[in-house]
């Protein structure tokens, strides 16, 4: 085991430096999450994004603990015998005592080792160990819910984990946890209760009353003093649930969540303050080329055209290089999502278009897994329409390169009416019967298993948009999470993103949201909520959220009708914008990323662990806390501009391209750059000196 470490987290652009000098000694850090290598949200992301940085801090002394789940295992994981011979033995002992436990390396950047536990195989403890948990703390946990039975068995088997490794540990171990979510969180209280040496850290992404609460159409912000929380999580049937919660936030030496707002939360409903936030990063990669993330959208949106000539074959009416790609994506969550008031605002902007005669076409697609029984015919049929169509004009071209080949070897330019035969036109006319289509394309990409009872198609249907010709917003819903060997829309998430215009994540309950912060980094501009996590960190961190592409919705202070009014003029704005503009506004969204880089944000996280081990271990580590406790301090301010001067970005000719405008506009936006210390931002009635809306 490698003996003193620490790390040193240096400045990034600007953002506040934090030098950290904290001897780990011999700590071994487990990490555990029912989300390790098990992609449900966005747990799945803070633990996968977050393991290189931990993995650099910890080397060999970190263990993701997660549960065995094959389909996983088999894709993103090699398993391999451990090299730590306490581990070893650890491991064996639990495997000779009747548990299923893996050992591996998760294949993700990092590639840390992953400690996976196959919860079904030791079933057979279950009863034992509910009438267990009944004793110790009068718990009990119902028969039928399987999420609940899963989080006994593997709070026990991670507690027996811990135990047995402190157990087999020569020397006595300062061992530190974190355990994430209510799921994970019964190892936590059991590590308490047998005193095992271990410094604990409860880290919640959302209250589970919380979550039910605001799905439940209740006043939640405003109400969360008032609230009876057993009596609430009775009536919900999630008592267990909730008691599992709260014992896991008040048994932890170290509490801590991922937002401010969702502190204030845990604050009322499980009765703890969290000790620290520790707001969710990503893992931002930067590209060579200045602008190559621009390259990447021009690509991805190609892709995404192409699916759209699929699906809306025979219904072509509108233009392509007009459109605009919007989005939602993430758990279904109806409302908490904000799905609901995204639709509603649809509509609305959809009647603004159609009475401004904009020549603008939106697509709107919903990206939320729902059950179904695979795509529909009708969707899949478009796509091989597409292919077909695109067959023909190959072969026709090939015929045709071949006859004007031919007629240059004898000498002669070619006779342009002869150059396509009566074959050649019948191949063409048979490819364009097969675009006829009677219905509508359709909104949905899947036979939904509940269609009748789904409530983004029930306010479909409500509000009437069902991809007509005279419809100038379309709805496409994808009830599966993306992948690239779809055979429809075959793009894994980033690239999809990447293709996209602008996310839509009006959420009302949304403890980080991750979809927003994906969309940053990758120079997407994005809507999101003065509810969610992400929202307010970005307003606390911006000066002007919106001139950098972040529009912050307000839900707080706002009814629904209002907040829906609200993010259609968003909306409406975003529609308005030339392509120079979009251009420039995704430059500067991306310019935000390391703020939600890991490297800035890790050292929460690295604050809590050692808050966590002088707790646990007074004699062994001194905490001494950082200044400032948050991520405040740092703001970026407004962005820096100077007034379009046709000598900094036209040519003298009137004849260049378009392609070479696009290319000015980008090499314009670096001169701002250049410019940024020097010129000062003056507003013009909501618009800014590059002409981008600011709200
Ligand atoms: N996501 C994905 N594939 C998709 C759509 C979404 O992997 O097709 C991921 C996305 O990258 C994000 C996560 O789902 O990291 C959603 O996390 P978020 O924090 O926004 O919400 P949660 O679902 O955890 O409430
Ligand atoms: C990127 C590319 C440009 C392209 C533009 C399209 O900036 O580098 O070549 O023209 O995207 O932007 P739009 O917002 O219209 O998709
Ligand atoms: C939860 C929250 C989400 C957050 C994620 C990661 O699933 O709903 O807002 O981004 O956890 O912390």
């Amino acid at each position: 085991m490698p003996l003193a470490r620490s790390l040193s987290v240096t400045s990034l652009s600007g953002l506040e430096e934090w030098d950290e000098e904290f001897d780990l000694e011999d700590a071994v850090l487990f990490e555990i999450a029912w989300e390790v290598a098990n992609k449900v949200g966005g747990i799945y992301t803070v633990i996968q994004t977050k393991a290189r940085l931990t993995a650099e801090e910890w080397g060999e002394n970190y263990f993701l603990v997660g549960p065995y789940v094959e389909s996983n295992v088999r894709t993103q994981v090699e398993l391999i015998e451990p090299t730590d011979p306490v581990l070893k033995r650890t491991i064996d002992k639990m495997n000779s005592s009747g548990c299923k436990v893996y050992f591996g390396r998760w294949l993700i950047e990092g590639s840390p080792y992953v400690i996976l536990i196959d919860v079904a195989f030791t079933a057979w403890s279950l009863d034992r160990w509910k009438s267990e948990l009944w004793e110790l703390c009068d718990i009990g946990v119902p028969w039928f819910d399987r999420e609940a039975n899963d989080a006994v068995l593997f709070g026990f088997l991670t507690a027996w984990l811990l135990g047995e490794y402190a157990a087999q540990s020569e020397e006595p171990p300062h061992i530190v946890a974190q355990f994430h979510e209510w799921l994970a969180g019964l190892g936590l209280v059991l590590c308490r209760h047998r005193q095992l040496p271990v410094a604990t850290i409860f880290t919640t992404h959302a209250t589970l009353l919380g979550r039910y609460l605001c799905a439940g159409n209740v006043d939640f912000y405003n109400n969360l003093a008032q609230f009876n929380v057993d009596k609430e999580a009775g009536d919900r049937q999630i008592y267990h649930r909730y008691c599992l919660e709260r014992a896991a936030a008040h048994c932890a030496h170290v509490f801590t969540t991922v937002s401010q707002i969702t502190a204030i939360e845990a604050e009322f409903l499980l009765k703890r303050k969290p000790d620290i936030v520790t707001p969710n990063g990503l893992n931002v990669k930067k590209f060579s080329a200045m602008h190559e993330f621009q390259n990447l959208h021009a690509q991805s949106k190609n892709r995404i055209q192409e699916f759209i000539r699929g699906h809306f074959y025979g219904h072509l009416d509108f233009n392509l290089d007009k459109c605009l790609f919007l989005f939602i994506a993430g758990r279904y969550e109806f409302s908490n999502k904000g799905a609901d008031i995204f639709l509603e605002a649809l509509a609305r902007l959809n009647y603004l278009l159609r009475v401004n005669q904009s020549d603008v076409t939106v697509i709107a697609f919903f990206i939320m897994p729902a059950r179904t029984n695979n795509f529909n015919v009708e969707t899949l049929k478009g796509q091989a329409v597409r292919k077909q169509l695109w067959d023909t004009a190959q072969t026709v071209k090939e015929r045709f390169g071949k006859k004007l080949y031919e007629s240059l070897l004898v000498g002669q330019l070619p006779d342009v009416s002869k150059m396509l035969d009566k074959e050649d036109f019948t191949i063409m006319k048979r490819a364009i019967f097969a675009t006829q289509r009677q219905c509508q394309p359709p909104v949905c990409t899947h036979n939904m298993l509940e269609d009748s009872s789904d409530p983004i198609l029930n306010c479909v249907r409500r509000i009437g948009l069902f991809n007509s010709s005279a419809d100038r917003v379309k709805i496409i819903f994808h009830p599966e999470f993306l992948s690239s060997t779809s055979p429809l829309l075959p793009m894994d998430y980033e690239e999809f993103v990447r293709g996209c215009h602008l996310g839509v994540f009006p959420s009302y309950y949304e403890p980080w949201g991750y979809t927003p912060a994906e969309c940053t980094v990758m120079g997407i501009p994005s809507i999101s909520t003065n509810l969610s996590g992400f929202g307010c960190f970005m307003e606390e961190h911006i000066a002007d959220p919106s001139a950098y592409g972040i529009y912050i919705l307000d839900r707080r202070f706002r009814g629904v009708d209002e907040s829906c009014n609200q993010l259609t003029s968003f909306l409406f704005q975003f529609c308005k914008q030339s392509r120079r503009q979009r251009i420039i506004q995704r430059n500067r969204t991306e310019r935000l990323s390391d703020l939600l880089d890991w490297r800035y944000l890790g050292r929460y996280y690295i604050s809590a662990r050692h808050m966590a081990l002088a707790k646990a271990f007074p004699d062994t580590y001194v905490y001494v806390p950082h200044e400032p406790n948050s991520t405040s301090g740092f703001r970026y301010p407004r962005p820096a501009s100077v007034p379009p001067s046709p000598a900094l970005s036209r040519h003298s000719s009137p004849h260049h391209s378009e392609a070479e405008d696009n290319d000015e506009d980008e090499r314009y936006d670096e001169d701002l750059e250049a410019e940024k210390d020097r010129v000062n931002i003056q507003m013009r009635g909501g618009v800014d000196r590059d002409g981008i809306h600011v709200f």
